[in-house]
């Protein structure tokens, strides 16, 4: 079996591939292929693309892996399972805003050891190897720690379905008046990244899917972050919340009365 830094390289070295790829091929305005929570939960043929560059490249070297990916679905079988997300942030994709990502992570006997998070229109790839730390450019990675929750800065983001919305904004206007500020970056696998790299305190959402999170959750935890749902649980679509101990548990007291798993 790789080590973790070897799964790390591959696939730091895959999503630099794919983001290099997104970064030429990306239209001045990416078509819309199709829809699929909602109406504004887009699809482009960039995203299909990417995922089916990731697959070919992750075939090529370790063929009897298996891989998870977004628009792809579920693949193979075996101890290791790459989890990619092609476009993490494809709304940003589609508008030209530079805060999209192609997030890969590896689980090992459903452990997640190895992760990059490729910040392609940022140049910016993060990486992680569990025990080893999170990286960007040569340096290594540490998230604010000490931060109160009342000067936290806390990146979020919002669901594709009205009603989940109408919680979230629920949520949303009891958390405002209890932190620094929010910041709604549009790619979740970037915002846990951002976290990693101290440009935010902490982070909580729910809905993600694992493909969002999965690699970008490696960085912040590698980079000294906790990450967990709700009441001890591990984190998870219905709610994640990933910040330095200290301000997890303040953010997890604030987030758990207000149900913030609920729908509607
Ligand atoms: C979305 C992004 C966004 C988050 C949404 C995700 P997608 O992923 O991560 O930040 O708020 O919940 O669905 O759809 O762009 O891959």
């Amino acid at each position: 079996m790789e080590s973790v830094l070897t799964f790390a390289r591959l696939a730091e070295e895959i999503s630099r591939e794919a983001g290099g790829m997104l970064l030429v091929k990306r239209p001045a305005r990416p078509e819309v292929l199709a829809t699929k929570s909602s109406p504004t939960d887009v699809v482009t043929a960039l995203d299909r693309a990417s995922e089916e560059l990731i697959r070919a490249r992750i075939r090529a070297v370790r063929p009897d892996d298996a891989i998870l990916g977004e628009e792809g679905g579920s693949t193979g079988a075996g101890r290791v399972r790459w989890i990619v997300d092609p476009i993490d942030g494809t709304v940003n994709f589609l508008y030209g805003l530079p805060e999209w990502a192609v997030s890969i992570a590896v689980e090992v006997d459903g452990e997640v050891v190895a992760g990059a998070v490729n910040v392609a229109p940022r140049g910016e790839v993060f990486t992680a190897a569990k025990g080893h730390g999170a990286w960007l450019a040569g340096e290594r990675l540490r998230c604010n720690t000490g931060v109160p929750l009342d000067r936290a800065l806390i990146a979020t983001g919002f669901g594709y379905e009205a009603g989940r919305r109408r919680v979230q904004a629920e949520v949303l206007a009891r958390v405002l008046p209890r932190v620094r500020d929010i910041r709604r970056g549009g790619s979740a696998a970037s915002d846990l990244c951002s976290l990693a790299a101290g440009r935010v305190d902490g982070y909580y959402e729910r809905g993600p899917q694992y493909w969002d999170y999965a690699a970008g959750g490696l960085v912040a935890t590698e980079a000294g972050a906790r990450i967990g749902g709700l009441r001890g649980r591990p984190y998870n679509p219905d709610l994640t919340i990933c910040a330095a101990p200290g301000l997890f548990e303040e953010l997890h007291d604030l987030l758990a009365p207000l149900d913030p798993e609920r729908d509607a």
